[in-house]
């Protein structure tokens, strides 16, 4: 696309050019970025071509990191790399993918937590909210994995949570799709709650990177990073910001974890950006934020979509283009066509259109 940004032994003498693909698939089943279902997930394939091309040596920042795709991605090839998210849950799926762990001692641990909830006496009923989508049964085995995950590192309690998920939705006969989470298909079906759990940590432990170096996760709030991150010390800045009002990134699935572990949602997302009456100057404020931690040679690559409201079809790079304290980014568009994001695009009225901003300060922005 262009040449990269240059800077002092770090992004120069590279002059590497991104290029974007087409992607046939955009998720990668043997990683893992299926440990948790987060709504609002960016493509991993799509963030490791993107961070190939970048050399290894940058610092780079997500100030929008969600569950840590680009920030696992980044870790991976090497970089040093900061995610920032301020949705707790968010932040201990981060966490749980990019914390180095002893794996050997991981599942031992998983092992004998599992032999300790099973034999919890006075194990506290679930909430009533959450427990209509399980099986009274998996419910208690639930209950009784909570009660025993106190010192879970965030990769168990990241197992933990996404098993959540896929007892809820096989409790419902696995009918549950992006769009219909929540539904309740009765009878619900009996799903061996501990068998879930071991089989999801036992498939992703392998993705852990044991090697490289760990990674800063922040629950943070993207408008105050020049509290948490030095100034002018960020090379890369690479992440997927929220989506006007469109993404409540505490509901679906995550509104069942949440309510099992008993963190307020409504606390949670009253720190978001989601709402479109603040929208733009929510963002704004991030985008001064990001422009403090990055320095003159600094590339920021923004995976940005378009709106529809009040019936005017609001276009994602125009928006971030205007607000934005750099000038002229590049931009390059794509459109998503047969994706289980169909239903979704009739919702919104519009068809699915993603557009990647690159602003290069190098070349003045
Ligand atoms: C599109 S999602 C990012 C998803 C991420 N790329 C992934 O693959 O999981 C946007 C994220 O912005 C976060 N967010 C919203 N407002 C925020 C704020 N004020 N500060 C930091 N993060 C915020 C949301 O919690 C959400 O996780």
């Amino acid at each position: 696309m262009q040449e990269s940004g240059v800077r002092d032994g770090v992004l120069n003498n590279t002059h590497s050019r991104i290029t974007l693909r087409h992607l046939e698939k955009v998720s990668n089943p043997k990683s893992i970025h299926g440990i948790y279902p987060y709504r609002g997930k960016m493509s991993a394939l799509d963030a490791a071509h993107v961070i190939s091309q970048l050399p290894s040596t940058a610092f780079l920042l997500d100030p929008f990191c969600g569950t840590g795709t680009i920030v696992y991605e980044a870790q991976a090839h090497g970089m040093r790399a900061i995610g920032v998210d301020k949705n707790p849950l968010a932040c201990v799926i981060a966490r749980g993918k990019t914390e180095p762990i002893d794996k050997k001692h991981t599942m031992k641990k998983l092992s004998s937590a599992i032999s300790a909830a099973k034999s919890q006496d006075d194990v506290p009923g679930m909430p009533i909210s959450p427990a209509r989508y399980f099986h009274p049964d998996t419910a208690d085995e639930i209950m009784r994995m909570l009660q025993v995950s106190d010192d879970f590192s965030p990769y168990l309690l990241s197992s933990l949570y996404g098993s959540i998920c896929v007892a809820a939705r096989a409790c419902n006969g696995w009918l549950w799709t992006s769009t219909s989470i929540g539904r309740i298909n009765k009878p619900l079906r009996r799903i061996d709650f501990y068998s879930t759990l071991l089989r999801k940590a036992r498939k992703h432990i392998g993705f852990v990177n044991t090697e490289s170096p760990p990674a800063r996760i922040h629950d943070y709030d993207a408008r105050r990073l020049p509290e948490i991150i030095e100034e002018n010390s960020i090379d890369v800045v690479y992440t997927s910001p929220p989506y006007f009002d469109a993404l409540d990134y505490t509901n679906y699935y995550s509104k069942i974890v949440l309510e099992i572990v008993g963190i307020d949602r409504a606390s949670v997302r009253k720190d978001l950006i989601q709402r479109y009456s603040t929208y733009r100057e929510d963002m704004r404020n991030a985008l001064t934020a990001i422009d403090a931690v990055v320095h003159d040679n600094s590339l920021i690559i923004f995976i940005v979509g378009d709106r529809r409201v009040h019936g005017k079809l609001i276009r994602g790079f125009e928006f971030f283009t205007e607000i934005a304290p750099w000038d002229s980014p590049y931009v390059v568009e794509r459109e998503y066509t047969d994706t289980a994001s169909g239903l979704w695009d009739k919702i919104n009225k519009t068809q699915r259109k993603e557009q990647i901003l690159v602003w290069d300060l190098a070349n003045g922005g």
